[in-house]
């Protein structure tokens, strides 16, 4: 069976001059090409609007819209279109001009036969060559594209995992603990909103959230019996008590992606005066994540309610938090939260009673509920199967043993307590 050849390419012969226009297109048409012919600029527009025309083969001089004008307009709405100037003798510096901006060669006219169809050749192999580049480009591009959203969505399948494994880690402890979930939440919620206000965002902002979110993880290694003792802790109870901070560092320093969060577990507990614990670190040796939350924890621990004493207003912890600004807390971290202003806190309250949790991928939200959901029905168990604290009794988790070296904030609260109930 014989081969059908292949169709000529579309070349488009422009020239106001009949003469030179008639035999250009009758030489190529003798060569194999498909030739099709203008007498002007903007007639040639309408030409190669009409079908693909890979090459246009122009004069330069013509009267109205010149060569140049043609030139100009072709690269523009034709990009893939190849465009050979023909010049006059003497014209070499506007045939120049030609090649920078775009055409692919220029030839003197009248040309010679064999000089033009090898322009012809060579600008149509260039032609196929840039345009074989072009698709190639493409092609990687969309691969380029297409791994891209794969990974983009692995990595996102990943970091929701990461999260919920995490909210299920602290719900498990809260239940532990026989506290709900939404203490965490909400500390996690001031600690960023601080966090924010002291212009942290991005990853940092991520891994001071996440800190907070842990910051007592290390309880899980505290025995129940000092975890959960409901009078007061004797001395050796109390040490016990205190390794939580360690315990939590330990425990999750060497996870790649919570090594800073394990920073803010370790020092959670410390004070901006250097008389917190494990480490008596001061000021800016404390973790920022850390500082922040110790205001973040204050708050919350004041302003809840607890089995023994209701919460204070949010006035009167603000006052506290306050006045414990350069003793307790960071100044700069006081300053931060005092600008949320009282009704800026309430809203965060408010918000996390309605349990929205940015802290979680919109798409993973379904997830982490679904995951606090359950570990709040088997804490409702717990609740149920466990007699109620009396008046009198300690808080499960908190614990007053030997007082802390200074009165620290939560002294205010009703009952006189010291110590933060999440020590
Ligand atoms: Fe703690």
């Amino acid at each position: 069976m014989e081969a059908i050849p292949p169709i000529p390419p579309r070349i488009l012969i422009v020239d106001d001059d009949d003469s030179v226009r008639d035999v250009i297109s009758v030489l190529l048409r003798e060569e194999g090409y498909n030739c099709v012919v203008a007498s002007g600029a903007e007639m040639a527009l309408d030409v190669a609007a009409q079908e693909e025309t890979p090459l246009v083969i122009s004069d330069m001089k013509m009267p109205g819209k010149d060569g140049l004008w043609l030139l100009e307009n072709l690269r523009e709405r034709y990009p893939d279109t190849s465009v050979i100037m023909l010049t006059g003798y003497g014209d070499t510096e506007s045939a120049v001009d030609c090649l920078r901006r775009g055409a692919v060669d220029y030839l003197l006219k009248p040309p010679k036969l064999t000089d033009l169809i090898r322009a012809i050749e060579r600008a149509l192999a260039k032609r196929r060559i840039e345009l074989a580049r072009k698709r190639y480009q493409k092609k990687l591009e969309r691969k380029v594209r297409d791994r891209t959203t794969e990974l983009r969505n692995a990595l996102r399948d990943i970091a929701n995992t990461y999260q919920n494994t995490l909210l299920a880690l602290v719900a498990a402890l809260d239940a532990r603990e026989h506290e709900t979930s939404d203490h965490s939440q909400r500390v996690v919620r001031y600690t960023s909103t601080i966090a924010e206000r002291m212009g942290i965002k991005g990853q940092e902002l991520e891994e001071i959230g996440r800190g907070a979110l842990l910051h007592d993880i290390g309880k899980i290694g505290v025995p129940d019996a000092v975890l959960l003792k409901p009078g007061k802790l004797t001395p050796d109870e109390w040490m016990e008590m205190r390794k939580h901070p360690d315990i939590g560092f330990q425990m999750i320093q060497n996870i790649p992606f919570l090594s800073t969060p394990a920073q803010i577990v370790l020092s959670h507990q410390e004070r901006f005066d250097g008389k917190g614990y494990p480490r008596n670190l001061q000021r800016h040796e404390i973790h920022i994540g850390a500082r922040i939350f110790a205001v973040a924890d204050t708050l919350d621990a004041m302003t809840s309610d607890r089995p023994y004493r209701k919460g204070t207003t949010f006035a009167n912890a603000i006052a506290e938090i306050d006045r414990c600004s350069g003793t307790q807390f960071d100044p700069e971290v006081v300053k931060a939260f005092l600008a949320i202003g009282e009704q800026g806190l309430i809203k965060i309250k408010e918000d996390m009673h309605n349990r929205k949790l940015n802290l979680v991928q919109p798409e993973a939200q379904q997830d982490a509920d679904a995951t606090l959901a359950r570990f709040t029905d088997d804490l409702d168990e717990i609740d149920q199967s466990i007699p109620g604290p009396s008046e009198s009794s300690e808080s499960t988790s908190d614990h007053s043993g030997p007082p802390p070296p200074e009165p620290i904030v939560l002294s205010v609260v009703s009952g006189g307590r010291q110590g933060s109930s999440r020590e």
